[in-house]
């Protein structure tokens, strides 16, 4: 009996420390959980009852005197720092081309670079199998540790000088540098190739799916879109205030407690008319905000573009690998070690022949629900991937 108390006293103080224990943590977790939904209730309700970003163009333009200092005469800007490496030919043989498109890399990555080049970005396969005048150049700036710049620099200059399809300025290549990646990306458009109809800005560990891709403009050809932004839509974003994150943003910094609608920076397309605006505005407003996607869509906010979403453009995920998914996307982000196994198998004429019959395009469809509309834990594509006609 005695010991059967003390067997009772044990298990009760067990009891009490465990929860007190799983209290701390959940009290730990909301206090994340709150900050998280209340700015995330905050930033929602402003996006959607207010909806007004005019602030944007009074807090964040510069002044005539800051605009001279950092790019000189306005309708022949300077670039923001000098061009290292410079493709000054690339888009000088043809003024039809359908697409430029914009690699953000950094210069240890050559490894994804040459899988890019051999398999959905290789230049001459797009024109002799889709018949496509598509130019490919990745952007780079300078490795960020000087130890190492100048055996780096060898290296770039020696792949540059057999693919002809780096470009580099002379800033540090890091996290915090991708608007100034931004502003050269969009320098480079309007100088060197300002003919082509479409610019898309993507991230080295993207997937394209060319021959979707290459189809996909040609009908917004035919439509002749201008004014056009299209990628994976984040709407009412609110900027992050914890200090350990990644995409921390100071109040002084950014003040208001929502982001103007801005496409994921993993792969989005604008039409020429865009690009050139872009370019123009970039040089107006101040480009402390070093989130890239975010200050272009501060950007985009100061000519009145809004970006639209298509649902096979993909924001931070991974693909669902299935031929039937295949058949539809865009985009997929996070690819490094699979990108030539999938090229492969995204390609593979079977994809193509299950759009063919009215069974397998029911087939299709319910693959689609059961990989797009169910929870997963990450969705490439929304639900309404499953019913979207391509
Ligand atoms: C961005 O690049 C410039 C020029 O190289 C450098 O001075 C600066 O420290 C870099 N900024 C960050 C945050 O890396
Ligand atoms: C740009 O904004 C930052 C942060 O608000 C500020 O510190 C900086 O002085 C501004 N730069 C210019 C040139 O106005
Ligand atoms: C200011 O922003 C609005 C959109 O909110 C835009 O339509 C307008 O053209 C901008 N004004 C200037 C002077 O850039």
């Amino acid at each position: 009996m005695f010991i059967n108390l003390r067997r009772f006293r044990k298990l009760q103080i067990a009891q009490v420390l465990t929860t007190g224990l799983v209290l701390s943590v959940v009290m730990l977790c909301w206090e994340e959980l709150d900050h998280h939904v209340v700015s995330h209730v905050r930033s929602y309700s402003y996006r959607y009852l207010i909806n007004s970003y005019d602030f944007l163009n009074s807090s964040y333009t510069l002044s005539p005197n800051d605009r001279q200092r950092r790019f000189g005469n306005f309708l022949a800007p300077t670039p923001l720092h000098p061009y290292l490496i410079n493709q000054l030919e690339k888009c000088s043989d043809s003024d039809d081309i359908l697409l430029l498109l914009l690699v953000k890399s950094s210069p240890e990555n050559d490894q994804r670079r040459r899988n890019i080049r051999e398999t959905w970005g290789n230049e001459d396969n797009i024109l002799k199998n889709l018949d496509a005048n598509v130019k490919i150049v990745f952007v780079l700036g300078v490795h960020p540790d000087t130890t190492q710049r100048s055996k780096s620099q060898a290296r770039i200059r020696k792949e540059n000088r057999i693919y002809n399809d780096v470009i580099q300025q002379n800033f540090m290549d890091t996290f915090h540098n991708l608007t100034t990646k931004l502003i050269m990306q969009f320098h480079w458009f309007a100088k060197h190739c300002p003919k082509a109809k479409f610019v898309m800005s993507a991230d080295d560990d993207i997937f394209v799916h060319m021959p979707n891709m290459v189809r996909y403009l040609r009908s917004l050809e035919e439509k002749s879109v201008t004014n056009f932004w299209v990628g994976h839509v984040h709407r009412g974003s609110p900027p992050i205030r914890r200090q350990n994150n990644k995409y921390y943003v100071s109040v002084e910094l950014y003040p208001w407690p929502s982001y103007p609608d801005y496409t994921a920076g993993a792969g989005y397309v604008v039409s020429r008319d865009v690009a050139a605006k872009i370019h123009q505005v970039s040089q107006i407003l101040n480009s402390s905000m070093y989130i890239d996607d975010v200050f272009m869509g501060m950007c985009a906010q100061a000519i009145g573009v809004s970006p639209q979403d298509y649902v096979f453009f993909s924001g931070e995920a991974i693909t669902r690998y299935h031929p039937c998914i295949y058949a539809d996307m865009i985009t997929s982000h996070g690819h490094t070690d699979d990108v030539k196994e999938l090229w492969k198998e995204a390609t593979h004429p079977k994809v193509k022949e299950l759009s063919k019959s009215f069974l397998k395009n029911l087939y299709c469809t319910a693959v689609k629900m059961a990989l797009l509309c169910l929870p997963h834990k990450q969705n490439t594509y929304g639900c309404m991937g499953a019913f979207t006609n391509t």
